[in-house]
């Protein structure tokens, strides 16, 4: 049987998907030697070792990285988490913050995040459109994050941006992953959110598609230019440099 297959059979991994990725690191093991071919024959008398705390969704280690570059998350916040899909910011955000909120459009996720909510007691879930749903219903109490990650065009992320922002305690901090084109000005888009009154503090690319923008909603009353920013050569304020992902 194949290597992929037969670790999924055997338990360590929900698919396919995450038994390649963890092939394709070097972290399983035939016999006492990495292999990372993932159609490798394998039968039932080969010992295989596979490492520890890797059967989770992708979204888990993005925002690991994430919060390693940014430390965007602190003990004791209270998160709200947009576009929850299999769970992976869920998974990472409980294991430092106080309570995670997500809210996901796709029953599909129905088991992977009740799962989870059962699991955690700093987790809830709730299921729903984020555009639609009654802004109470989202959070009761102001946040501290927003995790914003929802597939959208990015002229939506925003617009969904906007529509929550209430939500966000002044001082509070906001991821929104940008999906755009590697060869696409992020500018733009990085205006639109300055534009909502938020103060972008780092911008994070990545070899996918797609930016990691941290900002911060500025206490009322706060005028001053604030670090993190430099006047560019036309005058206008800019984030400090894009911070190149290496994954
Ligand atoms: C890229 S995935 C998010 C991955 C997630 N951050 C993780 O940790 O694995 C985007 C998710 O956003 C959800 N989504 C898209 N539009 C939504 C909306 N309007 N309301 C709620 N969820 C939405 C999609 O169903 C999808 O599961």
């Amino acid at each position: 049987m194949r290597l992929d297959a037969y670790i999924v059979d055997m338990g360590y991994f929900k698919s396919r998907g995450r038994a390649k990725t963890a092939i394709l690191a070097g972290s399983v093991k035939v016999n006492g030697a990495v292999v990372k071919k993932v159609s490798r024959d394998v039968a039932s008398d080969d010992e295989i070792e596979v490492a520890e705390g890797l059967d989770r969704p992708q979204g888990y280690f993005k925002l690991k990285r994430i919060q390693e570059e940014s430390e965007i998350l602190q003990p004791g916040d209270r998160v709200l988490d947009l576009g929850s899909s299999a769970g992976g910011f869920i998974l990472f955000a409980s294991e430092i913050v106080g309570h995670v909120k997500g809210i996901e459009f796709s029953r599909d996720f129905r088991s992977e995040l009740g799962k989870i909510a059962f699991e955690r007691e700093n987790v809830e879930i709730m299921f729903g459109d984020v555009f639609t749903v009654p802004l109470k219903t989202l959070s009761e109490e102001p946040v501290d994050v927003i995790l914003s990650d929802m597939t959208l065009e990015p002229q939506d992320s925003i617009k969904a941006l906007a529509w929550v922002l209430p939500l966000l305690k002044e001082n509070g901090k906001l991821l929104q992953v940008i999906k755009l084109p590697k060869k696409k000005n992020p500018k733009p888009t990085l205006s639109k959110i300055e534009d909502l009154g938020l103060e972008i503090l780092q911008v994070i690319s990545s070899k996918k598609q797609e930016i990691y923008v941290i900002a911060r909603k500025p206490g009322s009353g706060e005028n001053e230019p604030v670090s993190g920013e430099k006047e560019s050569e036309s005058g206008e304020k800019e984030p400090e440099g894009m911070e190149t992902d290496q994954n």
